[in-house]
């Protein structure tokens, strides 16, 4: 009797539960919405068209988005080329304004009229005008059989007349990439301004509120945000540079919304997302979270720890390192973050699971069997193959990165190596510039927290790396230190011409045959000469013929899931820093048993932070009196003044800086982290726990209007209440 009722209730409610969940995965193309994801952009409450986001006759929502210096996301957000885009995006412009007397990342910075805007030379943004599937020029000299190697010059070859064949204007450039592994391929014509000005910025201690302690983690306090304006010539197109440019009119600007975001609200998120690799095989997401992770967070635990204890006690080195830190915190973090995620959805049962249903669905279709059988033994059999060697590329890399011995050295080995190549004639010439580079590097260099970073990683190397490819010279090196890592590590900086400018000036003083002599005689060069030699020896060859393999099988295998696994799933094209679109809900979540985020944070959170004089939990006077005032004009709610929001949009590094848009395409937030459970998304997307925090867009605005008072930015601005 029970079972009878309890039966259909159960499929009630799961048909309730499919109605409510919806597919929030996927990175899509922009101009390819119209149909199944407008569909479901609807259904999840987006009240403007696909043709509203993308369209090559009007300006679309397309048409505000840029990519910010190629490596971020920025939004047109006034008639007069404003963008928006992160505090994190603009933090080299903003450091190379930046003097002990005008410190714009400590105090901040606004400008109080357009003469006051900052150029910064080699700063750029590019819209993208039309984006074209091209795949079947480029691929139309491909044979079945071909090498890669021959596969890519034929390719090549035709990439290079679409482009040049391209119908556009004389300003504008091309581009073309292939997506989903190289099986299409897409044209792009785009517009590049060179002339983009710094307009304001927020202190650190509101812009970078929390800084690495807080990164990658929600609840999040950070208004992590920056404007800077695009700047034409007279004619409106781009133009190098001019006082006598003008303020860019853009074929369309987001207007703002002040209405809020509530939960499960529809979100939609526009930008440039970097990678992704969402469709691996079992073997490589192991790979990847069993190999991979753990060596680069192992190697960057033990510099870190370092690192940090010196900076704590000494406020010179502190200055030195805390931009290196804050990016090797940054991917170690994310790292941590990725393997904790997968095994915490058991994504690697998952994707098994995934690979049996394929073998099922290929099984029963002949005419797919004969032509993708074997192909996903093969590749997880190649991953399985590759792990050793990639594990050895990636020790050796990490090595390489945060040991900055071994990067000087690596550094004066390509120098030589372009010497070489070129000629002795340009020796002079090569090592002043040479010289150069690496003033900056000495700049911010402290010779005895590196010898206490290599005496770690050494050590940590020899464990991990197996002898027959770490080679024999290396092993030689180790020896006679009687493989101890600190009588190797003192040997080396008491000995080397690395530890200083002044010694590398002497080291290259000599002619050319004379310092590559050196190379082999000087204990540091010689220690990186020798695993140098062992990593080319024994590692880079069989990689890189594994990996052409991959290349070639993960194209294959890409294809296939799209043909076998048609009905259960839709694909979309990993990231490739292309325009794309993402859309979810903002959401709470759960990541742990008896743990719920809820999904707003507000200024009170900030205040509870707060840490006086402490350098990620600072805040500034002028916000605290606005916080004790309670003064947040018409950005606050209730009292209160809403900071950063969580939604499901699936998002990846270079959506730093994106717009979130509400249904209407108005603008409600600013993207520019992931939750920490959630940076797995990039091999292992999973819409309970993946969520992207955003910054408030009326946090935005309350600082700009009355902690900045720069009104004339508000007014600007095209506010929707
Ligand atoms: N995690 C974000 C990203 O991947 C923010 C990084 C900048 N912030 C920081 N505290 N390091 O880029
Ligand atoms: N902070 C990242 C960026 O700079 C975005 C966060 C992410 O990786 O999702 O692009």
């Amino acid at each position: 009797m029970l079972q009878r009722i309890v039966k259909p209730l159960a499929i009630a409610v799961l048909l309730l539960l499919s109605q409510l969940t919806y597919a929030t995965e996927g990175m899509w193309l922009p101009q390819l919405l119209s149909g199944l994801n407008e569909k479901e952009m609807k259904g999840m409450g987006m009240k403007i068209n696909a043709s509203d986001i993308y369209n090559i006759n009007k300006g679309s929502l397309k048409d505000a988005i840029v990519s910010f210096g190629g490596f971020c996301t920025a939004e047109v957000i006034s008639s007069q080329g404003l963008i928006l885009t992160n505090h994190h995006c603009g933090y080299e412009s903003i450091q190379k304004h930046s003097s002990l007397q005008n410190n714009f990342l400590q105090n901040g910075f606004w400008a109080k009229t357009a003469s006051e805007e900052l150029s910064n030379p080699g700063l750029f943004v590019t819209f993208i005008v039309r984006i074209d599937d091209v795949t079947k020029a480029a691929l139309q000299d491909v044979k079945p059989g071909m090498s890669e190697r021959d596969r890519q010059s034929a390719i090549d070859k035709r990439l290079n007349e679409i482009r040049q064949n391209a119908r556009k204007e004389s300003w504008q450039e091309t581009m073309v990439k292939p997506f989903y592994e190289g099986n299409q391929y897409f044209l792009f014509v785009t517009e590049t301004f060179n002339d983009v000005r710094l307009v304001g910025t927020p202190p650190s201690s509101i812009g970078k509120f929390g800084s690495d302690t807080d990164n990658w983690v929600w609840p999040r306090h950070t208004g992590d945000f920056s404007m800077f304006r695009i700047y034409a010539g007279k004619d409106g197109r781009p133009a190098p540079y001019s006082q006598d440019n003008v303020p860019l009119s853009p074929k369309y600007f987001l207007p703002i919304s002040l209405k809020g975001v509530k939960q499960n609200d529809f979100t939609m998120v526009l930008g440039f997302p970097g990678r992704t690799n969402e469709y691996l095989p079992s073997e490589a997401v192991k790979l990847t979270v069993e190999a991979l992770d753990p060596a680069k967070v192992g190697m960057r635990d033990a510099a870190l720890e370092v690192i940090d204890g010196y900076m704590r006690k000494d406020e010179q080195i502190k200055i030195q390192y805390a931009a290196k830190y804050a990016s090797t915190a940054n991917a170690w973090k994310k790292w941590k973050g990725e393997m904790l995620g997968v095994k915490q959805t058991r994504g690697i049962e998952k994707r098994e699971r995934y690979e049996a249903t394929y073998r099922e669905l290929l099984d029963a279709n002949a005419e797919q069997k004969v032509k993708y059988s074997g192909v996903l033994d093969s590749l997880n059999e190649m991953y399985r193959r590759i792990r050793p060697y990639a594990q050895t590329r990636d020790y050796y890399s990490e090595l390489v990165k945060n040991v900055e011995l071994f990067t000087a050295g690596d550094r004066l080995i390509s120098f030589l190596g372009e010497v070489r190549d070129k000629g002795e004639g340009q020796y002079e010439a090569l090592r002043q510039q040479f010289l150069e580079s690496m003033q900056s590097f000495y700049k911010n260099y402290n010779a005895q927290v590196d010898h206490d970073v290599a005496v770690k990683l050494l050590d940590i190397y020899a464990k991990g790396v197996p002898k027959q490819y770490a080679g024999t010279e290396y092993a030689q090196i180790c020896g006679e230190s009687n493989n101890d890592s600190r009588a190797l590590a003192d040997k080396i900086y008491n000995g080397s011409g690395l530890t200083s400018l002044e010694k590398l000036k002497a080291f290259v003083q000599q002619p050319y045959n004379a310092v590559v002599a050196q190379m082999w005689k000087d204990p540091g060069t010689r220690l990186i000469m020798a695993m140098r030699k062992g990593f080319v020896d024994n590692v880079s060859k069989p990689v890189s013929d594994l990996q052409n393999s991959i290349n070639n099988l993960q194209r294959t295998y890409m294809q296939a899931q799209m043909d076998v696994m048609a009905t259960k799933k839709r694909f979309y094209p990993d990231a490739n820093s292309t325009l794309r679109v993402t859309y979810g809900k903002a959401d709470g979540y759960s990541p742990r048993d008896a743990i719920h985020y809820d999904f707003y944070t507000y200024l009170d959170g900030v205040m509870e932070k707060y840490i006086p004089g402490d350098y990620e939990f600072d805040v500034p006077a002028k916000l605290i009196e606005l916080h004790k005032n309670k003064d947040y004009g018409r950005y606050g709610v209730n009292g209160r003044m809403p900071v950063c929001f969580i939604a499901s949009n699936h998002t990846t590094g270079g959506n730093s800086g994106s717009p979130a848009l509400d249904a209407y395409g108005h603008l409600i937030g600013l993207n520019f982290d992931r939750t920490w459970e959630g940076t797995m998304s990039d091999i292992n997307y999973d819409p309970s726990i993946c969520r992207n925090i955003m910054v408030d867009i009326r946090y935005v605005l309350f600082i700009v209007d009355k902690y900045a008072g720069c009104t004339r930015l508000i007014d600007e601005m095209k506010l929707v209440k």
